[in-house]
């Protein structure tokens, strides 16, 4: 039954802390036995289902476990410090920190067709994340954040839609324990193991990260304007209390420029456009009615803080017609 991708009829929904605490318990016991003395690796994105993959597994094999987590360069603010803080200082993980942004960004130079740039993602997170694991030694499981939305919507989708998508190794045993679960459930077991909110509420976030949203061919300086926009935008929606009613907003970056105002002079910058919307399966969307003061501080802090920026806009578009991602 544990290799078999169908979840076991008798297994209830995961919705209150006991269930949970049963839940971990019960993996716990299972992770040691399947685990033994091995050694496993993670590829620790910091999204909400590997995050719970390695609390769930420290908890039951400790140091056994290798996690490795590959800043590409295109993660929000602060997300990065956020993996560092939470698993090797809170809950002493062991875990590997590669900064390959340089790496990522100069592949992406001048690339400006989606799909290319998608590839360029996938193909050099899987050669980074090979690489650091040659170099250790005895690692003979792979532990992956699989939930089974992904087993149900077939496997290629994940992989191509997830950077995380790795290539099953033939040498390494995977480790999935929370393949069976659902994302509500998978954030009900991530509370029980005392993540922090911001990791366990996470808003979905795309594999390729700020590269789908900064359009086009990447540039470090309109990379930055997204990043910077993008925290501004989320710290309005948190004291407005929209962060979690809200299923997904975000900032966008395109690539052309307008002519503005700015300190008296004309200005030739960048607009961020603003992107909130509310779906149930992502397949269609419909756009939040952000309350206007909110829209207009938003506006002030963005083409004020943010260098290159000199109109916001705000996009009205549901899903269809528009994706909810730009690119
Ligand atoms: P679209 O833009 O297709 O997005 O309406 C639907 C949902 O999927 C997310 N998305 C991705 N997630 N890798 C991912 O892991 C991707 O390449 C990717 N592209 C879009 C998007 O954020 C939205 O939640």
């Amino acid at each position: 039954m544990e290799n078999s991708n169908v979840r076991p009829e008798s297994m209830k929904r995961i919705e209150t802390s006991e269930a949970a605490k049963a839940f971990v318990e019960e993996q716990v016991t299972l992770l040691r036995k399947q685990i033994g003395n091995g050694k496993v690796l993670l590829a620790l994105s910091g999204g909400v289902d590997s995050s719970v993959v390695a609390a769930l597994l420290i908890k039951a094999v400790g140091t056994q476990l290798t996690c490795i987590h590959v800043n590409h360069g295109l993660m929000r603010k602060g997300e990065s410090e956020q993996v560092i803080s939470v698993f090797k200082k809170q809950l002493g993980a062991n875990l590997i920190y590669i900064d390959a942004t340089d790496r990522f960004l100069d592949k992406l130079a001048g690339v400006a067709d989606p799909e290319k740039k998608r590839k360029i993602i996938g193909e050099e997170f899987i050669r980074v994340f090979e690489e650091e694991s040659a170099k250790l030694s005895g690692i003979s499981f792979l532990a992956q954040g699989t939930i089974y939305p992904d087993i149900l919507e077939s496997g290629p989708v994940k992989s191509h839609h997830n950077v995380g998508g790795l290539p099953k190794d033939v040498h390494f045993e995977l480790v999935e324990p929370v393949k069976f679960l659902f994302k509500d459930e998978v954030r009900v077991v991530g509370k029980e193991l005392g993540l922090p909110d911001e990791m366990v509420y996470r808003q979905p976030f795309p594999g390729p990260g700020l590269g789908v949203r900064c359009v086009g061919a990447i540039t470090r300086e309109r990379l930055a304007a997204v990043r910077e926009s993008d925290a501004i935008l989320r710290e309005e929606f948190e004291k407005a209390g929209l962060s979690r009613h809200v299923w997904q907003f975000f900032t966008i970056v395109p690539d052309f420029k307008s002519t503005g105002v700015k300190d008296g002079l004309r200005s030739w910058d960048w607009p961020v456009v603003l992107r909130a919307v509310n779906t149930r399966d992502a397949m269609s969307a419909t756009v939040e009615e952000v309350p206007w003061p909110v829209l207009n501080r938003i506006t002030e802090r963005i083409t004020h803080e943010v260098p290159g920026v000199n109109r916001v806009l705000y996009d009205l578009t549901p899903k269809p017609t528009g994706t909810i991602e730009w690119e």
